[in-house]
Formats: C-alpha cells, structure tokens, sequence
C-alpha cells in the first residue's frame, strides 16, 4: 500500500514525501480510512510505529482541505506535546498550518498571543490547557477534533478531572481520538465517557504481547550493590551510538549522573524538579547527539522520539509492566532494532515475572562477559612499578626453591594472574548471578510462594 491511495491534498502529500514516509505503517493503515470517515475511534499500536501520523495526517488533511478549522491533541507532558507539535508542524507546514505547543512551566503571555494570532492546531498537557480556559483566554479555539495521545497514561497522573473539564468546554459534535501501545481497563470507561460509538483499532495481536518485540530485551541479576558497577561495564562493553538510561527516582538521576560524568563518560540527567528552559535545552542536545546518554525518570518514557537511541537500560525495573513497554520503546522505532537491558535484584523477581507475563515481555536471561582481559598501558606501568618496589617475603624464598623444578614463565604467569584478580576484582565476570543461581532462586521463591498460599487456605479452612 502507499500514501497516494488515500488522496491527501497534495501539500500533505509533498509533507509525508520529505518526511520519507514510503508506506503507512499498519496502524497508520487502518486508522487513517477510519478518521476520514469522521468515526471516533481507540487505537492500539506498539511503540515506535507511527501512532503521531496516523492521527495527524488525517487531521492535517481535513484542514487543508478546509472541512475541519482546528484540532487539539492533548498528552502527558511537555517534551511530547513539544514533539507532536513540531511534527506535524513539519508534515503540514506546505499548507501553511500552524502548530503551538501548550504546557506549564512557561509564562502565559506569548501562549496567550500565539493562540490569538491564530494556530490551527494546539498540542497541550491537560493541566495549563485548562487553566486557559478558566481564565477565558481560548474560548474561541473550538476544535472539531480531539485527539488523546498516551491517554492511558493520562489518566495515571490523575489527569482525569482536568480532561474531563476540558472536554466540557468543547462542542459535542467534535471527533474524538484515543491513542496508545497500552490499553488497561481503565481506558474503556474513559472511551465510553468521551468517545461516541468508537471503533476498537488494535494492531497489538494478543493483549498479552504488549512490548515491541522488533526489541532484544536482556536482564541481567545483580546485587543492590554492583548498580553501578553494572552500568559502568555495559557501557563500556556495549557498542551504543546513544543510550537512554532509566531511573526510578530523581535523586537517583542526579547520583548516577554524577557518577558516570566522573567516570568521563558524555551524560546529561532529566527530571521534572529541572526548570523548563534547561529541560528543553537537556533534550535538544540529546536529540541533536552532542551527549550520547541520557538519564531520565520516566518523564521521556511516554511517546518521545529521539534518532538512533540503540540501547535503553532500566537501573532498577520499574514498578509497572507498562512502564516497561514504554520506556523500552524508545529504541527499536520506525523498524529500526534497539536493545533493552534490565538490571534486575533478587528482591525484584516479582516484578520481573509480572512484566514478563502482563505485557509479554520476552527477556532473555544474560551474564556479564568476563572483564576487559589485556592491561592497558598505564595499568601495565602501574603493575610493574608495584612489581619492582615490592618486598619479598622471607617465605618466599623458600617457595621459590620448590617451584625452580617448574617452568619459569609458567609461574610468572600465574603469579601476574594472581596479582590482576586481586586489582580487577569489580571486572564484568564478578557482577552479577549465572543462570543456574537464578533459577534456584525463581524457583525458591515459588515454593515458598505456593507453602504461604497453602497455609493461608488451611487457616482459612479451619
Ligand atoms: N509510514 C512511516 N514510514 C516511515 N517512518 C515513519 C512512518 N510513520 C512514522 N514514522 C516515523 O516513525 C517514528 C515513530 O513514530 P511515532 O513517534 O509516531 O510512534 P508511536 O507509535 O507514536 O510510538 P510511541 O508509542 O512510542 O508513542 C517517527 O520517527 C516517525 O517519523
Ligand atoms: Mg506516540
């Protein structure tokens, strides 16, 4: 199939060829006829396969070719309200249609006048798009469409009330869209309350299969202790072009930062206690690959879009298997591979088995190769500088005359060996569990598992 099959005015056409779109992605596909149609609708569709244009290209059409004046699509945060708007900023731009992201943190004013001037499309979080409207200030922008992006995720941030309110000031007779690679329960009532009759898209085969499987998903099973260390040897022996590290906690943003940054590594932290000036400026150099990781909360977990992000590590794995599927899914986008790697603690197996089995995660068990092997050369100079100002023990001497039967370089060898296991101690192969370790412990904590549930159902017999 190809674009030209869906007659788009031919500015969004000459859009979507410098975009070099070649052929709709599935999604894209089935929703774009749907939208046309002026149906509501609900789309589900993995990570990284073009949710943005299916939806926006149809909206772009509609409005060049003057059936529809304005959209609005509302999303989690403002580095994706930011994206989608740039991005079908660039698709529409030959139709002169103006885009303008709208979210807090910012001053009001110049959203304020940029609105008035004149956008067709607004791109906003919900929390600043219903203050405007409060305040009076867009009550004239009256969008015929909605488009809600990542509205699972909306609404875990307890934006329910605030889009309720803004769905309030909109006209009925709008068309409304509902966009995500995850769809738990919740969004069905959410469908129900703001959607009119929508049809049910969903290229996500079983709701089982969740995560993006284009990605090679790897866990690796630490101590608490060797986080870090863990890092630091998967960067250094991972071949990445750009990295995305996740965190669970700011405060862990900022120590991990810190810490790679003085291992020498190229690093930027992202947080929302950062002020938005400096967030806009962290992904911008991100993006434009002047540093090549990035550590994050999983405020960029959620629709963002970064070239040539190969390797997506979790520091610790996150709580809810669909933060798993999203944050991984910063690689492995537009069919391009990506990898993801878990660092996973004894005390987190639980969450491990309920992401593997909730979104159909399909992690392979790893073990850190073994350390770096060769001395570079100042680890050489300091070896041999330690070598020649050592003491010998007395003993010593009196081993030396029991080994003179064996072959020198042999005993050197070993000795050198000795000495390299003692300085290198933290090396890849001492991080971590081997597999046989692990499935002990999997299958320990089943039995205990299964002995608690037996004893709860005997209690509660008796
Ligand atoms: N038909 C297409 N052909 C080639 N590339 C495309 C096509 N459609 C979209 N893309 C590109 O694919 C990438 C991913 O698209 P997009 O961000 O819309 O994914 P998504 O499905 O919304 O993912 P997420 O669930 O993470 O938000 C973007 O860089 C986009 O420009
Ligand atoms: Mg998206």
């Amino acid at each position: 199939m190809t674009f030209n099959e869906f007659n788009f005015h031919k500015d969004i056409e000459k859009g979507v060829k410098i975009a070099g779109f070649r052929e709709p992605s599935p999604i894209q596909a089935m929703s774009i006829p749907i939208i046309d149609n002026g149906e509501d609708m609900v789309g589900q569709a993995h990570t990284g396969t073009g949710k943005t244009a299916a939806f926006g290209l149809p909206i772009l059409d509609k409005i060049a070719n003057g059936e529809v004046e304005r959209a609005l699509i509302l999303a989690p945060t403002r580095e994706l309200a930011n994206q989608i708007s740039d991005e079908l900023y660039h698709l529409g731009r030959f139709a002169g249609i103006r885009s303008l992201a709208v979210y807090g943190g910012v001053g009001y004013g110049r959203q304020i006048a940029l609105i008035h001037k004149g956008v067709q499309i607004i791109v906003a979080t919900p929390g600043r798009l219903k203050d405007l409207y409060r305040k009076g200030k867009i009550d004239a922008f009256n969008p015929e469409i909605v488009v809600l992006d990542e509205a699972d995720k909306m609404l875990d941030m307890g934006f329910l009330d605030d889009i309720q309110e803004i769905i309030d000031y909109i006209p009925q007779n709008r068309q409304t869209l509902l966009f995500s690679a995850t769809m738990p329960e919740a969004i069905k009532d959410l469908a129900q309350m703001i959607l009119y009759d929508p049809q049910y898209i969903s290229v996500v085969s079983e709701e089982e299969e969740e995560t993006n499987n284009i990605i090679n998903q790897k866990y690796y099973v630490i101590n608490e202790s060797q986080r870090d260390k863990a890092i630091e040897h998967l960067l250094e022996s991972e071949n990445f072009d750009k990295a995305l590290i996740f965190c669970r906690m700011k405060k862990e943003v900022d120590r991990l930062s810190e810490y790679l940054s003085a291992l020498g590594f190229s690093v930027v932290g992202l947080h929302g206690d950062i002020e938005q000036y400096e967030r806009e400026r962290i992904v911008k150099s991100f993006r434009r690959s002047e540093v090549k990781i990035m550590i994050a909360t999983d405020i960029v977990a959620r629709g963002i879009d970064i070239k040539n992000i190969t390797h997506v590590f979790n520091y610790h794995i996150p709580f809810d298997p669909q933060s798993y599927v999203h944050r991984i899914g910063r690689t492995g986008r537009a069919g391009k591979s990506g990898i993801a790697i878990t660092l996973v603690s004894t005390e987190e197996f639980n969450e491990l088995k309920r992401i593997k089995k909730e979104v159909g995660a399909d992690m392979e068990f790893s073990v850190m190769e073994g350390g770096k092997g060769t001395l570079s050369d100042s680890e050489y100079r300091d070896l041999s500088d330690k070598i020649r100002e050592m003491e010998i023990d007395e003993n010593v001497e009196k081993i030396i005359e029991h080994l003179s039967k064996i072959d020198s370089t042999e005993i050197l060898k070993k000795a050198l060996t000795i000495i390299l296991k003692d300085e290198k101690s933290e090396n890849g192969a001492s991080i971590g569990y081997d597999y046989l370790s692990v499935k002990d412990m999997i299958d320990n904590l089943d039995s205990e598992k299964k002995a608690t549930r037996n004893n709860n159902r005997r209690k509660k017999r008796a």
